[in-house]
């Protein structure tokens, strides 16, 4: 993950720096206790692999409270405009759908960072009109867990 995620232009709208080995050991080890300190969050995250080579390329990350969960996605460069983050970002709501009944889905995303809107608005997010931190809030709810499993749109998110 060093090596994918190396890329200062990752950091473009999110902050921080390509991490080192020993942050990113800390890190995993941290998260893998899947709580935050308090227990009052799940803290869930995923390395995306490619299926063919298994090769990681990436990672999504949901932090869940009661029935919400806030998401973030990230794709090294290489392996970005590929339908990457979508795919995997769609598959994680699904499962989290599935498997905690979550209905309703955010990401606090920088009104520059146009990738991101894209990937939100292909998931059927809409801007939220509210603030976080700075970003946008981009949320989408759906009314029951079962039902209407927000999918990748036909229309690349155009419509509005
Ligand atoms: C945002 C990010 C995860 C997108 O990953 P990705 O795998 O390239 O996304 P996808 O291939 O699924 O693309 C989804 C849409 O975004 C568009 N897109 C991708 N990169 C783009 C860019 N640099 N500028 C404008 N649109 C872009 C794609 O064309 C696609 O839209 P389309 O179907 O209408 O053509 C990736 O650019 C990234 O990791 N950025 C740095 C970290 C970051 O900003 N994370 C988000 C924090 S909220």
């Amino acid at each position: 993950m060093v090596q994918v995620l190396k890329d200062p232009s990752l950091n473009e709208h999110i902050g921080g720096q390509p991490p080192s080995v020993e942050y990113l050991t800390t890190r995993y080890d941290t998260l893998s206790s899947r709580r935050s300190p308090g227990g009052d969050e799940l803290w869930l995250n995923w390395i995306i692999r490619l299926n063919a080579e298994g090769r990681a390329v990436g990672y999504v990350q949901a932090t869940v409270r009661e029935s919400s969960a806030a998401l973030a996605w990230v794709v090294g460069v290489p392996c970005q405009r590929a339908g990457i983050a979508t795919e995997a970002t769609s598959a994680m709501i699904g499962l989290l759908r599935e498997k905690l009944a979550l209905t309703t889905f955010s990401a606090s995303i920088a009104s520059s960072n146009q990738a991101s809107q894209r990937v939100a608005a292909k998931l059927g997010m809409r801007r939220s009109g509210m603030m976080d931190d700075g970003e946008d809030l981009w949320v989408v709810s759906v009314s029951t867990p079962e039902s209407a499993t927000p999918e990748v749109s036909t229309d690349g998110g155009r419509a509005r």
